[in-house]
Formats: structure tokens, C-alpha cells, sequence
């Protein structure tokens, strides 16, 4: 079932020549990854409080676990959600630890349940408890993105927003974060919705991808299809999805087959590539057939294994994939 149900929704400032986000559908499934993705200024932020309700909308609606979020009290939503805004918004002139116990305290937790869970949280983003009692200018731009995560974690929400959390730091740091991020979603089966710039991070994160530009979404599909089937001109300009192909054209496909089953019995129905035959090849081979994967033959025609559409993703973030063996 979806725990997110975005019907309709709008947002016009008052003067704005257009509306900042503009009749905007989609749903997510609880526990699922979705990636807001767009240019500058396309509404995402005004999207993404629209949902926690920092913004009423003008028009449209939003349910919550199938309840209209607009019926529901603010401290049940602010609960439910929690919200790591763009550029980590850590109050400076409080500690580490008071900064991530700011929801428990609004939310009238008793001390000792406050101090207990601050030293899980510090302990989840894997930094020293002593940082608890620093102050974030003492801390660096990557630890204090982490705190911004722990404090909305804090009161074990089941939705999460987060507008561009890893904005402002360097490639390395940036994939950390973003495969503790990975490990965090899993293990605690949150609800993420993130909003970034990056497309390569997009990829890298999503379940799927909600394109927006000026107000509208464009698309909302899997990464993959995102990839292959852009809706537009424009999407396919924000995926660079000719270059992308292109490059997918330039690797061998054997490269990438993680399970190796020599000799190993085909399903029926699986369609079959060739040796020589490139990662473009595998995707279109899966595209027209109904079977979630490719088997795949060496050169004398044996058959050394299968590829599917995730080990295909894999292969399309260049830290994992593509860029470290081209
Ligand atoms: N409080 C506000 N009052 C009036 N206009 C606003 C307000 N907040 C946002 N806007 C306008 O709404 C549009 C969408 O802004 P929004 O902040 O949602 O964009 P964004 O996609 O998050 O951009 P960025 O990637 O730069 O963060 C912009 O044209 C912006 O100027
Ligand atoms: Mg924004």
C-alpha cells in the first residue's frame, strides 16, 4: 500500500507569475527510495513541505497512510516525518546532542529516554559519543550532515525528507554517506523521500525518480527506465541518457554478469546475447521480452551466466561500475 499519496498538489505564492508546483501526482510505497530530481528553482523544496506541512498547499491533497495529512495534527505529522532541510540547519549555539534531541524534546520525552537515544544516534552515524558535546562549527561540513540525519531519526520516524543532504561535500565523503544511507533505509525500513541535483546520486539511490521542471512532474519511473525511456527532451538531457547509452554500447556484457552458472539450465522464455555483446544489447534484449533477465553466452556459444536489469543499474554508477573499468 502506498504510505504517500500526492494527488493533485499545487503551490501558488501570492505574485508569482506561475505556480511553483503544479497539479503534481504520485504515490509512494512504504519502504521504497524516491528521488526528486529537477534544475533550480522547479519545486521541489515547496513540493517536499507541502508534505510536512511547512506549506499548505493552494489545491490538491495528500494522504498520509490513506488519512488526508491537512486532518491530522502537527505534532502527530512532525512524528511521522522527519526532515533534513538543505544545508544541515543545525542550530549552532547548541551541542551536538541538543541539536539531535530537538523532537524528543518538543515531543515531552522523559530525560534519561532522550539521553539513551541521542548515544544510539551518535552511534549510528559512526561518530565518537565525546561529539556529542561539541558544537557544529567544531564539527566537519560530512560529520555535521550526519547530525542533521541523526536529528531526524530521532524520534524513529517513519517517512523521512531530505532536500539535497549531501549538497555541499566533496565525491568521496558524498558516496559514504550515501551507501550508509543505503544501510540505514534497509535495516531501520524507512520511507525516503530525497531531493537532489545529482543525477549520478539519483541513480545511485533511487527505487524511483520523480523528474520535475517548472512546477510539473515529467516523469516518475525506475531509474533504469528513467535511463532508457526518457519521457522528453528534457529528461533525456538532464540523464544524458544518448551519452549514457552510448557508453552502455561500449561495454562488453560478460564484464558484468555477477552470477557465473557455467552450463547452467536456461529458464524458458529468458532471451540470450552473445559474447561479443554490449550492455545496450542486454537492455534492449530484456526490454522486448517479458523475462527479468538475459542469459549470457561466451564466445563458443556456452552459456556463462545472466544479467538482470539491477545488475545492469549497478553497472551505470561509475564508482561501482562503468567508470572504474572503462
Ligand atoms: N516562500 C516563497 N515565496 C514566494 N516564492 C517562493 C517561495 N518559496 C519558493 N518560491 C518560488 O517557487 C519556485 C520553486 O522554488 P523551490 O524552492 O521549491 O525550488 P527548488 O526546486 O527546491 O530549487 P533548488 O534546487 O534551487 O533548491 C521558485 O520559483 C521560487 O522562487
Ligand atoms: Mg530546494
Amino acid at each position: 500500500m502506498a504510505i504517500i499519496t500526492v494527488e493533485n498538489l499545487s503551490k501558488q505564492f501570492p505574485g508569482e507569475p506561475r505556480a511553483a508546483v503544479d497539479r503534481a501526482s504520485f504515490e509512494v510505497e512504504a519502504g521504497s527510495f524516491v528521488v526528486l530530481i529537477g534544475p533550480s528553482g522547479c519545486g521541489k523544496t515547496t513540493l517536499l513541505k507541502m508534505l510536512n506541512r511547512l506549506y499548505e498547499p493552494t489545491s490538491g491533497r495528500v494522504l498520509m497512510q490513506g488519512r488526508d495529512a491537512q486532518g491530522l495534527p502537527a505534532t502527530e505529522l512532525r512524528r511521522e516525518i522527519g526532515y533534513v532541510i538543505q544545508q544541515t540547519g543545525l542550530f549552532p549555539h547548541m551541542r551536538i546532542s541538543q541539536n539531535i534531541a530537538v523532537v524528543p524534546e518538543l515531543l515531552g520525552w522523559e530525560r534519561a529516554r532522550i539521553d539513551t537515544r541521542v548515544g544510539e544516534l551518535i552511534d549510528l552515524i559512526g561518530l565518537p559519543r565525546e561529539y556529542g558535546r561539541r558544537y557544529p562549527r567544531q564539527l566537519s561540513g560530512g560529520q555535521q550532515q550526519r547530525v542533521g540525519l541523526a536529528r531526524a531519526l530521532a524520534a524513529d520516524p517513519a517517512i523521512m525528507l531530505m532536500d539535497e543532504p549531501f549538497g555541499a561535500l566533496d565525491a568521496i565523503t558524498r558516496t559514504r554517506l550515501q551507501d550508509e544511507l543505503i544501510a540505514i533505509q534497509r535495516r531501520l525500513k524507512k520511507t525516503i523521500l530525497f531531493v537532489t541535483h545529482d543525477m549520478e546520486e539519483a541513480l545511485r539511490l533511487a527505487d524511483k525518480v520523480v523528474v520535475m521542471c517548472e512546477g510539473k512532474i515529467v516523469q516518475y519511473d525506475t531509474p533504469l527506465h528513467i535511463v532508457t525511456n526518457p519521457a522528453n527532451e528534457f529528461v533525456e538531457d538532464l540523464v544524458g541518457a544518448s551519452d549514457m547509452l552510448r557508453r552502455l554500447s561500449l561495454i562488453n556484457a560478460t564484464m558484468f554478469v555477477v552470477e557465473r552458472q557455467l552450463g547452467g539450465d536456461e529458464p524458458s522464455g529468458e532471451p540470450s546475447i552473445g559474447g561479443d555483446a554490449s550492455l545496450r544489447d542486454a537492455i534492449s534484449a530484456l526490454v522486448g521480452s517479458a523475462s527479468d533477465s538475459v542469459g549470457v553466452r561466451d564466445g563458443s556459444g556456452a552459456r556463462v551466466g545472466r544479467l538482470t536489469f539491477d545488475d545492469i543499474r549497478r553497472a551505470l554508477v561509475p564508482s561501482e561500475g562503468l567508470g572504474a573499468r572503462v
